[in-house]
């Protein structure tokens, strides 16, 4: 078994990741949110690149039980129904629903790996439902982490290094590790017992705070909080086991 490990999507394009098991990391908040929509009992998500894209494909389909959801800069979209921050997305809103989901940093890292042969979506929310799928099968796999805006993202990687760890914890044999793997096991064992902290002093964290969504941090530094695996089946994104009456694995070891 062979991890490899993008710290933007820039670093990899859709014919290198096609045909891979790819793992999708957007801590700050696309992963988030889309594990707690449809932890929340939305019926599925849709991941577009562009805003015109989302309004575009809503236009086909039929408006009550599509709603659109995304962010630029951190904030609501205009004419958008739901931003990006996972409090939004309670079950009273989602329910049965299918959201058209386009953000930043997040949708445009799903999107480049939309031809994968397996694409999951990971956050500190469910990492190790997703270690977990991936350990026993002992294949490879590459994490794309979305970064921001084209560059390294401090929380990205420290969930890609414990999402190393904790497949690598978890594996028959000790899988090889690419260098991006190796740099970002090493960043979660300095930063991985203190992940709130860490989120507080990143980019995206301070500036999630500036604009009035620093509760959004605590929700997305809880480790195992919700315990799903969501995967891309065609072009949307749908829970594939639902982890039921599993012991939470705790806070992170640095390994
Ligand atoms: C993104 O995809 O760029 C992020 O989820 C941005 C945000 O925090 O809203």
């Amino acid at each position: 078994m062979r991890i490899d490990l993008c710290f933007t999507p820039g670093q990899t394009d859709e014919l290198a990741l096609r045909d891979r098991t790819v793992v999708a990391i957007d801590v700050l908040r696309a992963s988030t949110t889309i594990v707690t929509a449809l932890v929340n009992g939305a019926r599925e998500i849709i991941p577009v690149a562009t805003v015109e894209s989302a309004v575009k494909i809503s236009g086909n389909l039929f408006g009550d039980v599509i709603l659109l959801g995304g962010e630029r800069n951190g904030k609501m979209i205009e004419g958008f129904n739901l931003g990006n921050s996972p409090s939004e997305y309670t079950a009273d809103r989602v329910r049965g629903k299918a959201i058209i989901f386009s953000s930043t940093n997040g949708s445009q890292a799903l999107v480049r790996a939309r031809y994968a042969k397996e694409l999951y979506v990971c956050g500190f929310v469910n990492v190790g439902t997703v270690a977990e799928a991936l350990a026993s099968p002992g294949r490879d796999f590459t994490i794309v982490c979305a970064g921001n805006n084209g560059m390294l993202s401090i929380e990205d990687s420290v969930c890609a290094g414990m999402l190393v760890a904790r497949v690598s914890a978890a594996a028959d044999a000790p899988p090889e590790l690419a260098d991006g793997a190796l740099a970002a096991r090493t960043l979660y064992r300095t930063f991985g017992r203190g992940i709130l902290k860490m989120m507080r002093s990143s980019d995206h964290g301070r500036h999630l705070q500036e604009i009035g969504f620093g509760d959004d941090l605590k929700t997305c530094a809880g480790v195992d909080t919700l315990g799903v695996l969501p995967q891309l089946d065609g072009n949307v994104i749908r829970l594939k086991t639902a982890a039921q009456g599993k012991e939470p694995a705790g806070q992170p070891q640095a390994t």
